[in-house]
């Protein structure tokens, strides 16, 4: 389904995850890595640039010697509903053969962007393949996946903020809001 939505005619809307309750399950998060990951070697792979805010929040409460590097990959398809086709714009500087990667990634929808992440680094033998996604939308899996640590499932609605964005704007609301069409709002008000 190819759903249009355009930056010039949306609003941020409500707030599906404030502030002080992203900072409290990161810190969760980080508290299960950091015991999960005691004795690995931790290589944390976070994935340009929805996850930005995520991972650098992420990793500086994973107290272990661990590694960052990120990637950038891009779907082909219309502006908020993804192809499945991906295309990497941006490879990690090292080899991953033997370390314990930790794919960290904003939202997964269908899940096939992190599908298709998740059959290339594999082939690229790490010791261990793990995702931590901030965002989960679970009506919308098209692929079985395994996402170890999730931060919250969400109801299916177009989010941004905390590095997720609308056609690149709203990376920098520091909480997850949902997109509100004008028009409907105008309804609403009315
Ligand atoms: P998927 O391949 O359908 O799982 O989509 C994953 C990618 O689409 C994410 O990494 C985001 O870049 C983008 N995306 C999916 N849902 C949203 C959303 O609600 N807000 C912003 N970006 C989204
Ligand atoms: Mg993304």
């Amino acid at each position: 389904m190819t759903v249009t939505r355009d930056s010039t005619r949306s609003t941020v809307g409500e707030v599906i995850v404030a502030p002080d309750e992203l900072q409290r399950r990161v810190t969760e998060l980080a508290e299960e890595i950091t015991q999960d990951y005691a004795v690995r070697d931790l290589f944390m792979m976070g994935v340009l640039k929805g996850a930005v805010f995520f991972v650098a929040d992420l990793i500086r409460q994973v107290d272990l010697p661990c590694e960052l590097d990120f990637m950038a990959v891009s779907s082909y398809g219309s502006l908020t509903d993804s192809s499945g086709v991906v295309r990497i714009l941006k490879d990690l500087d090292a080899p991953i053969e033997g370390r314990d990667v930790l794919i960290v990634e904003d939202v997964v929808d269908s899940g096939l962007t992190l599908g298709y992440l998740l059959r290339s680094l594999r082939s690229r033998n790490p010791r261990s393949l793990e995702v931590c996604a901030l965002l989960v939308k679970p009506h919308q899996r098209r692929v079985e996946l395994p996402i170890r640590y999730v931060g919250f499932e969400i109801p299916n609605r177009f989010v941004v903020g905390y590095g997720l964005d609308l056609d690149q704007r709203y990376r920098n609301l520091p909480y997850v809001a949902a997109l509100e069409d004008q028009q409907e709002r105008f309804r609403r008000i009315t």
